[in-house]
């Protein structure tokens, strides 16, 4: 996987800006909606259910916009994150082209190959499970061990990498170069692009949901601000690829952990560039390189970009717990970047950047449930 190192390597953490904008992207009109039989497929699947748009009102009084909706990925397909959208979507592509291929005949088992921190693995490896399969996972350092546990308990092999989450994918990306097995990895570089893309598309599911729903909640003209935590920036390229392909669409703000804020780092130099990641509780926001079918969605679609601590991402997580909404340190981070764009210096301006006045509607997508990230038990924000 050296194409990776394709991107600008920085060896150490650069001084990452703690905010970037890029006036006019939401008026860009970029790209095709994914395709619509992907809603369908999950609507086919035991376990499916559209997860809960949910508002809070003090929210939207503390953040001084119109209303505030949080859609809560905490119970998704049976899982406390939203990432088997991505992998089950992507798996369902690779069985049928196998399926093709072997023109008739039954083909053998598969290994699905992976590396994670945390959820997508967790996903992969419940979808190898339900569908006869098997699954090898690559965990970095830094994942809890109860997430690891998490994997095993689906029956998953798992190999412990001493290095970080880029070092995983490597290694992963090695494995399944094996006979009968498959990198179902949540990432691109070039030469890996398109089980990356099945995982995108699989994400649109989210987005789709978020229209009927805030249509039943009687906004119709639809959010004026999105929020997304971001790791290599597949579910955020989910995300513009889903409100950019209408003529006009809501902000959209990118929110990344401090000590991997590879996004906000490609952005501000305007180029895709890889980070050395640091320790974060926001686990699967861990990543050091942006996806590379991500990037040019990211720069000509995200309004803005901001970069949080583990601490404000708790006081958002124990800010949700309060009203009722279980949310992990990355699920709390769109919440956390919010805060931090609006309350510290510059707050005003950023308000502006954003667009958001008294009447906006934002919404924040919490990608996992407390459960999801057990970092969440010792995330103390007091
Ligand atoms: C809970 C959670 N939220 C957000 C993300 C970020 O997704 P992406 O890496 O596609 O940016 C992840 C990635 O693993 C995740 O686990």
């Amino acid at each position: 996987m050296s194409e990776i190192g394709s991107t600008l390597h920085v060896p150490s953490a650069p001084p990452v800006p703690p905010w970037f904008a890029r006036p006019g992207a939401r008026t860009t009109r970029l790209s095709e909606p994914a395709p619509a039989g992907v809603r369908a497929f999950h609507e086919g699947l035991p376990d499916y259910a559209p997860t809960p748009l949910t508002e809070l009102p003090p929210l939207a009084a503390e953040l001084a916009v119109g209303r505030v909706f949080v859609k809560d990925e905490s119970c998704r397909l049976g899982l406390p994150a939203f990432k088997a959208l991505g992998a089950s979507w992507a798996v369902h592509r690779i069985l049928a082209e196998r399926a093709e291929a072997a023109g008739g005949t039954a083909p053998g088992p598969l290994t699905l190959v992976t590396a994670t921190d945390g959820n997508h693995g967790r996903a992969v490896a419940r979808v190898a499970r339900l569908l006869g399969q098997r699954a090898h996972v690559f965990v970095p350092r830094g994942v809890h061990p109860r997430a690891v546990s998490a994997i095993t308990a689906e029956r998953a092999e798992v190999t412990e990498v001493p290095g970080a989450y880029d070092e995983a994918v490597r290694l992963a990306a090695e494995a399944a170069g094996q006979a009968d097995a498959v990198l179902v990895q949540d990432t691109a570089w070039p030469g890996y692009e398109r089980v990356p893309g099945w995982i995108v598309e699989g994400y649109s599911t989210l987005c789709a949901e978020i229209d009927e729903q805030l249509t039943g909640a009687g906004v119709d003209a639809g959010p004026g601000l999105v929020a997304v935590p971001v790791g290599v920036g597949s579910l955020a390229q989910a995300v513009v690829t889903h409100y950019r392909s209408r003529p006009s669409g809501p902000a959209l703000l990118s929110v990344e952990p401090r000590a991997a804020a590879c996004v906000l780092a490609s952005l501000a130099r305007e180029a895709p560039v890889s980070i050395a990641t640091g320790h974060t509780s926001m686990a699967g926001l861990n990543c050091g390189t942006p996806s590379s079918i991500a990037w040019p969605h990211l720069r000509d679609g995200l309004d803005a970009a901001v970069a949080v601590s583990d601490r404000e991402a708790a006081l958002a997580g124990a800010r949700l717990a309060e009203l009722g909404v279980s949310s992990g340190p990355c699920g709390a981070a769109g919440l956390a970047g919010l805060r931090a764009a609006l309350s510290g210096p510059g707050g005003g301006r950023h308000r502006r950047a954003l667009g958001l006045g008294p009447s906006s509607v934002v919404v924040l997508l919490s990608t996992e449930g407390a459960a999801a990230n057990p970092h969440a038990a010792h995330g103390n924000p007091g």
